[in-house]
């Protein structure tokens, strides 16, 4: 795929006419990644807007004893480093890309300007901004409310919203995070994870299949944990 048609199946830039799409491609450079590479880190200077074109990353937050919280994980089309950029202040966390991965790069001054040129973009970028405060309201939510079933089954919930595929009431998560990320998103141990996974298994809810995981009746999950 070239450059034009990653920027064209890019959600925020979709209503982009071709005219601006080919501006896009050429204000931005391709960046390649590492398993486990550091895009940036919490607290540096942030000059860049970054659009995953193939991979997936984990945005976190770290503690000065090791502790690590996943606020979400990212993957193609989706865009991230936009606070930094907008407000001036410091990157809010950490970006880690989880497998190989391929990063779009706009620089802070030409993404404003594209803002400012484009309605459409800034709509898109309000709609998305929109969404994550409502999936972080969901996040504080089970992580003050809920026991720790709860919070594992919350994340599979986000997991499932943010990279399942759905057919026929079934919703199949591909490349399933490691136990450890998910406990870190769950403010749960490991085997808290594990145990609470494999108590799903037994009673149906959830089915492994390699690197996948499976949720047999979704409807039936979401309204049991939701
Ligand atoms: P920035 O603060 O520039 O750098 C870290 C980035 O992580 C931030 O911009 C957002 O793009 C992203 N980020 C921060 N918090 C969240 C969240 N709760 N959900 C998804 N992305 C986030």
């Amino acid at each position: 795929m070239d450059i034009v048609d990653l920027v064209k199946a890019v959600p925020i830039f979709s209503d982009l006419d071709d005219e601006e799409i080919k501006k896009v491609a050429e204000i931005g450079i391709n960046q390649k990644f590492s398993k486990n590479g550091i895009v940036f880190l919490e607290d540096e200077e942030g000059a860049a807007l970054f659009i995953i074109i193939s991979g997936k990353v984990k945005i976190v937050r770290t503690d000065d004893d090791g502790g690590e919280v996943i606020l979400s994980i990212l993957g193609k089309g989706d865009f991230f480093g936009e606070m930094a950029i907008l407000d001036g202040l410091p990157r809010s966390a950490t970006v880690v890309s989880i497998d190989n991965s391929e990063l779009f790069m706009i620089h802070r001054r030409d993404f404003l300007h594209l803002i400012e040129r484009s309605p459409h973009v800034a709509v898109s970028l309000l709609r998305e901004l929109t969404r994550r405060l409502r999936r972080s309201d969901g996040q504080i939510k089970s992580l003050s409310l809920k026991d720790a079933v709860g919070r594992v089954a919350s994340v599979i919930l986000q997991l499932a919203d943010d990279t399942g595929k759905i057919k026929k009431g079934k919703v199949i998560i591909p490349d399933f995070p490691l136990q450890q990320d998910l406990a870190n998103m769950a403010g749960t141990s490991r085997e808290t994870i594990s145990r609470t996974i494999h108590q799903f298994i037994r009673e149906g809810l959830l089915e492994q299949q390699g690197n996948s995981l499976i949720i047999p009746n979704f409807d039936k999950f979401k309204n049991s944990y939701s």
